[in-house]
């Protein structure tokens, strides 16, 4: 149906899908590239669930067709048929399967990426009926993910504020980014990315819906607001089993963690099924508070998954007068820091508006990079990859 010899429809072809994680063309999503009345109209089939990115999908079309010197693009999303749906799935099973078969760099970095290293337990993925077990993506040495796991002793001291924009401005460095919000009793994330659809699904596949860059499954898109959850013990770690591995994550760089307050089951079934999570703890600069995030980083040590840094949120408020005013006290970041024998990665100011944009669902992140809070969160995002990965790759040998 496609013609390789029009060069903007090849451009098309090999559009990098934002949200399915791989190109356009390999996909089999493109229908067709017309130009029509000064306008290149771009037709490209989507799942019946509806498509995990169509902003960002849009947005990456219109590049690729300036770049090729197309006139601007019109981008329609059509209803995949029920047979292409299934080869759909197939693809993007079979795209999971191999741990190793990563991009170099960023989003940017254009549509390869399936070097068929791997197929996983047992072939192509035909046969919706009985799928094989995916194996999982974060546990495998050869897995180029971090998973990095904010944690902390207390409630309220800002993990989720951190989780959202430390996962933004790492996405705004070009890396690709997911989060899994493993908060399930209080989630968060999904509102505070201003998330307002629920993941896809493709065949047994979910397909996490992306904001500002960054994808992100949580428990809040299976239960209502005000549903308390109650999940203990196996069904909590079977949701987040599923979580991990039903999910097409699309191998990001870094999968970032909202782990729920304090210590728990949850914290049991994350070191389980992601051995090699990097623990960052999140304080506020009083003392009682350094205190109880320091039994997070026992727990986390327990865990054997190593802490890599201290983050200390709220340290200090701008006045008008340009003078930073220590409203929480001082020093509980450098305190737990050294007693943990880690970096101070990040402080990050008390800005009412950082609350005012969670609440709006644009992280400040995104929306004020160049601001007091957006530079912190920036420089954090550089700190935490300058650090590089843990050396870490088996529970039983723990480094730290
Ligand atoms: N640096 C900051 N400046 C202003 N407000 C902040 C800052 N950090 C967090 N907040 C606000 O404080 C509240 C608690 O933050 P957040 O939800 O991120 O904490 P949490 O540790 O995830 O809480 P919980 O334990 O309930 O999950 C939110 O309303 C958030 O917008
Ligand atoms: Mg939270």
């Amino acid at each position: 149906m496609t013609n390789p010899d029009n060069p903007l429809e090849e451009a098309v072809r090999g559009v990098f899908d934002p949200g399915l994680f791989d190109s356009i063309g390999d996909l089999g999503l493109l229908r067709s590239v017309k130009t029509r009345r000064g306008r290149t109209e771009v037709v490209v089939a989507v799942p019946a669930a509806g498509h995990p990115a169509p902003r960002e999908l849009a947005a990456e079309v219109e590049k690729a067709v300036a770049a090729a010197g197309g006139a601007p693009s019109a981008l329609e999303l059509v209803n995949m048929t029920e047979a292409e749906e299934a080869e759909l799935h197939a693809r993007l099973r079979e795209l999971g399967s191999g741990p190793s078969a990563h991009r170099a760099g960023g989003e940017a970095a254009g549509p390869h990426g399936h070097d068929g290293a791997g197929h996983g337990a047992g072939g192509n993925g035909h046969g919706a009926e009985g799928p094989t077990p995916r194996p999982n993506p974060f546990a495998d040495k050869a897995s180029h993910t971090r998973v990095i796991a904010i944690s902390s002793g207390k409630g309220g001291v800002g993990k989720s504020t951190v989780t959202v924009n430390l996962a933004v401005a790492l996405a705004r460095r070009g890396a690709s980014v997911a989060i899994l919000d493993a908060d399930v009793y209080g989630f968060s994330v999904p509102s505070m990315l201003g998330i307002d659809r629920p993941p896809s699904v493709v065949g047994d596949l979910l397909i996490p819906p992306v904001a500002h860059g960054v994808r992100c499954i949580s428990m809040g898109f299976f239960v209502n607001e005000d549903q308390a959850v109650m999940w203990r013990g196996p069904m909590l770690h079977k949701a987040l089993e599923q979580f991990l591995l039903d999910v097409h994550w699309g191998r990001p760089d870094f999968l970032v963690l909202d782990l729920p307050p304090g210590t728990g089951d949850v914290a049991m079934s994350i070191a389980q099924f992601v051995p090699r999570a990097e623990v960052l703890v999140v304080t506020t600069p009083q003392v009682a508070a350094e205190r109880v995030a320091q039994r997070a980083a026992v727990l986390a040590r327990q865990l054997r998954l190593p802490v890599r840094g201290v983050i200390e949120n709220q340290s200090w408020f701008t006045g008008d007068d340009g003078k930073r005013y220590e409203l929480f006290g001082h020093g509980g970041g450098e305190t737990l820091a050294k007693s943990l024998g880690v970096a101070l990665l990040g402080q990050i100011p008390f800005l009412p508006a950082l609350r005012q944009a969670g609440d709006a669902g644009v992280p400040v992140a995104a929306f004020d990079p160049e601001g007091e809070a957006g530079r912190a969160f920036a420089s954090l995002a550089e700190r935490v990859v300058a650090l590089g990965p843990g050396r870490v790759y088996r529970s039983e040998l723990s480094i730290g």
